[in-house]
């Protein structure tokens, strides 16, 4: 992805967060000149990849298959140090925008519709030989059991919930026609780099081409600690 498209996702989902009336943390606005200064004081940061995160899953197409988010908390599963065993991240997901189908063996996580558009999960069991299985899927949506044939679409609306359960294939998108969703997503640690299990093989984060500078730093970009900040 180019720096200016990221650069420009990141202004347009700053607008649409504060149209919702969702606040991001201090650290979100945070320059690079700034990230540069910052000493070990900021590790849990860097070191569990809070922050901004924007993937066109390598489609080149972002508006198709893509997904911002944003993390607002998590644990670490390499670093007894951070003894956090959640997550929580926000979401931005446009109208037909693709998260491609996959699955996390350890994760377990809670999908929420928190404002704006109506989002559409499609569901499966992961069958033995690790695709999407024939067999039905029972799944809670707001503590209320609901079984979905495989591939089964369920559609959510502000305030409304699904819990995504280890193992159980995933794919969303926003309700073609409508508006943004905000998506909320309350978890157990999450793992980026080695707990998304995809359906066909995809780029999980960027290859970024730099033709202008950076407006904030994306989760994988933060600079080592500096010495001189402590
Ligand atoms: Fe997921």
């Amino acid at each position: 992805m180019r720096r200016s498209e990221i650069n420009r996702l990141m202004r347009d989902a700053v607008r649409f967060f504060q149209e919702q009336r969702f606040h991001l943390p201090p650290f979100a606005f945070w320059s690079p000149e700034e990230w540069r200064k910052k000493g070990y004081e900021a590790d849990e940061i860097r070191d569990n990849g809070l922050g901004w995160d924007i993937t066109d899953f390598g489609s080149g197409d972002f508006g198709k298959v893509g997904l911002l988010l944003f993390t607002l908390r998590n644990g670490n599963v390499r670093d007894p140090r951070y003894r956090k065993p959640y997550a929580e991240k926000a979401l931005i997901v446009g109208p037909g925008q693709v998260t491609p189908w996959h699955y996390h063996k350890s994760k377990m996580e809670d999908i929420i519709v928190r404002g704006g558009g109506r989002l559409v999960m499609e569901l499966a069991l992961k069958a033995p030989d690790g695709g999407l299985s024939d067999e039905p899927v029972r799944v809670s949506v707001d503590g209320v059991v609901r079984e979905v044939p495989a591939r089964g679409r369920v559609v959510l609306g502000p305030g409304e919930s699904i819990t995504v359960e280890p193992d159980m294939y995933h794919t969303f998108y926003g309700e073609e026609g409508g508006g943004k969703v905000l998506v909320g997503e309350v978890s157990s640690v999450n793992d980026d780099a080695t707990d998304n299990f995809f359906l066909e093989p995809v780029g999980r984060f960027p290859e970024i081409e730099e033709d202008e500078p950076p407006l904030y730093l994306l989760c994988t970009e933060y600079p080592s600690a500096s010495e001189e900040a402590l």
